[in-house]
């Protein structure tokens, strides 16, 4: 697909992103219906629901050809990344978009035949708009983000899921020999945040493609590295673990804690 093209997915993905934020902002003021998913931790919401279904609906109106695939169960039927795919989290961290109304994000990635063309990620409440098209850089509210810098071990700031260290030694070690480990409890912001140099390494244990798609495009433009814990490709139709830091800082977790990892 040509340059002028793209230019148009692009700008019509960056108008549904922000129209699906002016929705979910303005459902504040109506009581909210929360359900569970898979356990009383998984939660959703109708707001959860309602996005997704907008963006569908929204996508097949300009781009009939478009193949979706949502946490919420778009797409579902996907098996291949043929054609064009959009990647859609409709809100990541519905925690935190339960309990505190702030600190969750829209994420879409979207793909022509696996490969990353553009990526969004908007934390809604703080007004951040993450957006990269693939060659192009990635930008938060218009600026271009620099390069990573490097940082040591000892003075990074990792973000990591607490949960997830009770399971893994490894990451409990490191959790100890870095400068400070946080969660934000939203993995798009906290892939948006090692993009933007707020953080120098993110890793979980599990993710869903919705969860990293749009991040790794953005991730891919400021030169991060992204891999599964074993070193492996993320797949964008599965489920996997996820690890990534800026270069140097990449190898030394690599070398000097996942690869003697002992699992729980
Ligand atoms: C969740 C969040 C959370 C991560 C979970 C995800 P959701 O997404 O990104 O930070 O630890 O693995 O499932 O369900 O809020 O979209
Ligand atoms: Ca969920
Ligand atoms: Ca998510
Ligand atoms: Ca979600």
């Amino acid at each position: 697909m040509s340059d002028t093209y793209w230019d148009r997915v692009s700008i019509i993905a960056n108008d549904l992103v922000r129209e699906a934020a002016k929705i979910i902002k303005n459902s504040f003021e109506k009581e909210l219906i929360v359900e569970f998913k898979s356990n009383p931790n998984d939660l959703v919401t109708e707001m959860d629901r309602n996005i997704e279904k907008f963006f569908k609906e929204e996508i097949k109106k300009a781009f009939p050809d478009h193949l979706v695939l949502g946490e919420e169960g778009t797409g579902k039927e996907i098996k291949t990344l043929d054609g064009i795919v959009w990647i859609i989290d409709p809100i990541d961290g519905t925690t935190n978009f339960v309990h505190q109304q702030r600190h969750f994000a829209i994420s879409v990635g979207i793909y022509e035949n696996g490969t990353g063309k553009v990526g969004i990620i908007y934390d809604v409440m703080a007004n951040e708009f993450f957006y990269a098209k693939q060659g192009q850089g990635a930008y938060l509210n218009g600026v271009k983000l620099p390069e990573l810098k490097e940082a040591s071990v000892q003075e990074a700031l990792i973000a990591v899921n607490p949960g997830w260290l009770l399971k893994e030694e490894a990451l409990m070690k490191l959790v100890k020999d870095c400068r400070g480990a946080r969660s934000i409890g939203a993995a798009a912001i906290e892939l948006a945040a090692v993009a933007a140099n707020r953080m120098d390494g993110y890793i979980s244990l599990r993710l869903s493609p919705w969860d990293f798609a749009g991040g790794l495009i953005i991730l891919e433009e400021v030169g991060a590295k992204v891999t599964t814990l074993e070193g492996k490709k993320l797949n964008l139709l599965e489920g996997s673990s996820i690890f990534v830091a800026k270069n140097r800082l990449f190898e030394e977790i690599q070398e000097e804690y996942l690869s003697k990892s002992k699992k729980k």
